[in-house]
């Protein structure tokens, strides 16, 4: 049973749980199967204004946050476990660093905002930049959020089914075949008959495994020609 605490440095502590505080997350945040703590940068700003940034040297748009605020921030953390920072200049996100991520006991998410952090402080304490995707969030809560809710749903207990992790997108290099519920027959608002295939009728689990594992390499294939040509490799 893996116990996870998550350390975030925010300057938005209300932001959290946010999303997390429902569902299976919220529920298995109330069993603490995980926890977290919020570090607000703000808390340790030494003028009257509470400032916690400035203009970037060389000039530029937008403001940076200061190395040494977020250090006394950061260094009021007793176990920071993995250190990242969610940037978009990071290595983005994938299902494998999802698991590697819930080994690790404690880890510590910063949350950049404006044009982001001073490198001074990334350098120092050795932040590994995480990204969640090729574009620009205006803060990094939302995508410290997803790293999260990605990484608490693999954690023991979390997910009723252990087995729905395992057969899911990205799981095993491949995108997952297509779910199909009652009614067996559905007719749609244009009129036009839906049919559940046949072949996950009839009860005949080998069979049904075949069938799944080639719809998930036919989808793999049309949709992300990347995440084949891997699998065909492996
Ligand atoms: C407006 S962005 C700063 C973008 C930065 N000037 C750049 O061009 O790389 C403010 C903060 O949002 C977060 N952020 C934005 N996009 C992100 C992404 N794709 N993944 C993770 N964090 C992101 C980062 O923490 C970043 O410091």
């Amino acid at each position: 049973m893996n116990k996870w605490h998550v350390n975030i440095m925010t300057l938005f502590p209300e932001m959290f749980p946010g999303s997390l505080g429902m569902s299976l997350a919220g529920k298995a945040l109330e069993r603490g199967d995980w926890s977290y703590d919020i570090y607000n940068p703000r808390n340790y700003a030494q003028d009257k204004h509470k400032s916690v940034d400035d203009t970037p040297y060389g000039g530029g748009a937008g403001m940076v946050l200061r190395a040494d605020i977020l250090e006394k921030s950061f260094l009021d953390i007793k176990n920071p476990g993995k250190k990242i920072y969610m940037s978009p200049r990071g290595k983005v996100l994938n299902q494998k660093m999802v698991q590697e991520f819930i080994k690790e006991e404690n880890i510590t998410i910063l949350c950049g905002r404006y044009e982001g952090v001073d490198q001074r402080f990334l350098d120092a304490h050795e932040f590994e930049e995480i990204s969640i995707g090729d574009y620009v969030l205006s803060g990094g809560e939302p995508a410290a959020l997803i790293v999260m809710d990605s990484c608490i749903r693999l954690l023991d207990g979390v997910m009723g089914n252990e087995e729905t992790a395992k057969e899911e997108s990205h799981s095993n290099g491949l995108l997952e075949y297509p779910h199909y519920t009652r009614p067996a027959l559905w007719v749609d608002a244009n009129g036009i008959k839906r049919e559940v295939p046949n072949i996950l009728r009839e009860g005949h689990h080998k069979k049904i495994e075949e069938w799944r594992i080639h719809q998930a390499e036919k989808l793999t294939k049309e949709r992300r020609i990347d995440l084949w040509d891997k699998y065909k490799q492996k």
